[in-house]
């Protein structure tokens, strides 16, 4: 992102996806498991879970998921951009096991009529979970497919009953800097931010969970943003502060490079980066580049929210 553009991902570092890229057998473990309370993923391998704290969740699945190939439990969790715990991929799996995510309090504030701190397992029965299959896609050129599980935002903020005044949403992370690391790579605590429309988008999700299971710690434990029709970095790991704010609130890579990612950040295969096109992406695990879709293929229910908007002014 910042730095440079990193090379592609080697093929060292993907594993087989037989075990998961199937979707037929995903569904059918899922149908299994569903009456059995979703354990589901009895079939990772032992040595591929990233933390031993992982619990199952159950779930249920959703409409909003897509069909694709999913990309693979390893990669997913061993291929990561959580910069607190360092810039490299493999950085996250390494260091953030440190991260202590239980017990978690999740305060949401500002301008709502009931602002009200979460404790994590009073947020896990917020809403029902469900299994979102989401195409994700990094600014950087590399996309994944992961089953989250989750609950979409909407839920929370109705929960705290947002005033008018409320258009936009800021969401801030944990940051420790006795166990993330204390170099200014971005502004620390990570900030990001959505218009209100966009928070209250039925897609937009608040993850607790992927592959049936709670959060790795690399992968935001335990509770992050997932917004699929948005650059990766929109999606903030490990929140702690949800804030509805009137202005619009600042975000960490804006203020790092405000010429290169915009508060919007939508996937626009239209609109190059400064520094490299968006036009093709890589799916982690094929080798050949495929075409990046307008809104990351979510163009038919978000591309109502920018109508009118000036999409390469607003990037
Ligand atoms: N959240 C925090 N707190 N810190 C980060 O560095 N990186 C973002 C986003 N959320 C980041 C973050 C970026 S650049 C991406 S691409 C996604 O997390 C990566 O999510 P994943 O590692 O689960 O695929």
């Amino acid at each position: 992102m910042l730095i440079k553009r990193p090379p592609d991902i080697p093929s060292s570092e993907i594993t087989s996806r037989n075990l998961f890229e199937n979707r037929r057998a995903f569904l059918a473990r899922a149908g299994v498991g569903l009456a059995a309370g979703a354990a589901l993923w009895h079939g990772v391998p032992e040595a591929a879970r990233a933390t031993s704290t992982s619990t199952a969740l159950a779930t249920t699945p959703s409409a909003f998921s897509t069909t694709e190939a999913l990309t693979d439990y390893k990669s997913v969790t061993t291929y990561n951009n959580f910069y607190e715990f360092g810039t490299d991929k493999a950085d996250p799996a390494r260091n953030a096991g440190r991260m202590v995510v239980r017990p978690w309090t999740l305060r949401v504030e500002g301008l709502a009529g009931r602002p009200r701190t979460f404790d994590i397992d009073a947020l896990l029965r917020l809403a029902p979970l469900e299994e979102r299959i989401y195409r994700m896609r990094c600014v950087e050129g590399w996309s994944m497919v992961i089953p989250w599980v989750g609950f979409p935002l909407a839920a929370l903020l109705k929960d705290v009953d947002p005033l008018g005044s409320a258009k936009y949403v800021e969401f801030l992370t944990h940051y420790d800097p006795e166990i993330m690391t204390r170099r200014p790579v971005l502004e620390w605590p990570y900030g990001e931010g959505l218009r209100m429309d966009e928070a209250l988008h039925p897609l937009t999700l608040l993850a607790v969970g992927l592959y049936g299971e709670t959060l790795p710690n690399q992968n935001g434990a335990p509770v992050r943003l997932v917004v699929p029709w948005k650059y990766g970095f929109k999606s903030a790991k490990s929140i702690v502060t949800i804030r509805l704010t009137e202005k619009q609130p600042a975000t960490a890579w804006n203020r790092a490079a405000p010429q290169e990612y915009g508060f919007y950040s939508n996937v626009n295969p239209e609109v190059s980066h400064p520094r490299w096109s968006q036009a093709t992406e890589r799916r982690i695990g094929e080798l050949r580049r495929r075409p990046t879709l307008m809104f990351n293929g979510y163009a038919d229910q978000v591309a109502s929210l920018y109508q009118g908007m000036d999409l390469r002014k607003h990037y």
